[in-house]
């Protein structure tokens, strides 16, 4: 075969698998790989540092701030245009976070990269915020109901199980990386640490 053509077969080939793998995201852990550690407090802990892998992602970090503005990217910048938090979370008047994100991500022209979508769209409110914190702290944060939206525990379960903006996570458009494992996965894991006591890593 000509040489030439045998490249660009293999080139035609290669290019797919290598963008599928760089989207394919980093495994989770089940529920199971966590039953063999006996002390129930223990195992709990262990069940919410496998969370912390999708809790501390920047797909979630990126949209709970600590300041007024939401952050961008896997390197977790500032965004760009700047955009305030406004009185509901939602943008300052005339600049609302749906003045350019639609109920759907939509892949620029160019084909690189994406501008995010959701119907839900908006930044997750202060006393929500995680950017900075420890694994701990967030832990302790978010089974308080004060701090949680009003939330109880099974509500949480629902929420990480069956939210769409978290859900968005793990379909973020062209050129993000999804946050690890599935949101099915990530739901288990909740329900576990829930069910053998919700404690939190120190
Ligand atoms: C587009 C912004 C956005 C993204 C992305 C986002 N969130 Fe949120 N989050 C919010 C908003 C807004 C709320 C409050 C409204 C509500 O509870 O639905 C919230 C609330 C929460 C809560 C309940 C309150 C708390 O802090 O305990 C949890 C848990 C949560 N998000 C988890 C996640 C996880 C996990 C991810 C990533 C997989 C994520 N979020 C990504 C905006 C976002
Ligand atoms: C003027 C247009 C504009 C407005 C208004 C706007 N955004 Fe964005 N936002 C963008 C664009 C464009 C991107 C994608 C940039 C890129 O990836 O190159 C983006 C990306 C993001 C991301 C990054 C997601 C990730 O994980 O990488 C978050 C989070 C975000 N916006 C939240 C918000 C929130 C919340 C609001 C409202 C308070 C808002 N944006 C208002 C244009 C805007």
């Amino acid at each position: 075969m000509n040489p030439r053509l045998l490249a660009l077969g293999v080139a035609i080939i290669a290019l797919p698998v290598a963008l599928v793998a760089r989207d394919a995201p980093p495994a989770l852990k089940t529920p199971a790989a966590f039953a063999g550690i006996a002390n129930k407090d223990a195992r709990s802990v262990a069940l919410f540092r496998e969370m912390g892998k999708v809790i501390q992602s920047p797909r979630c970090i990126n949209c709970h701030p600590r300041t007024d503005r939401p952050l961008q990217d896997d390197d977790m910048h500032p965004h760009s245009p700047p955009v305030a938090r406004g009185p509901y979370n939602f943008g300052a008047s005339g600049m609302e976070c749906t003045t350019c994100h639609g109920r759907e991500n939509v892949t620029f022209a160019n084909g690189e990269g994406s501008i995010p979508g959701n119907r839900k769209w908006r930044l997750a409110p202060i006393e929500m915020a995680w950017e900075g914190k420890s694994l701990g702290e967030i832990c302790t944060q978010i089974k308080d109901p004060a701090r949680n939206g009003g939330k109880t525990l099974d509500q949480l379960i629902e929420h990480n199980t069956t939210d769409v903006l978290v859900g968005w996570g793990w379909n973020p458009g062209k050129g993000r990386t999804p946050a690890p494992g599935t949101q099915a996965e990530f739901g288990a894991l909740t329900r576990a640490w829930v069910e053998s006591g919700a404690k939190c890593p120190a």
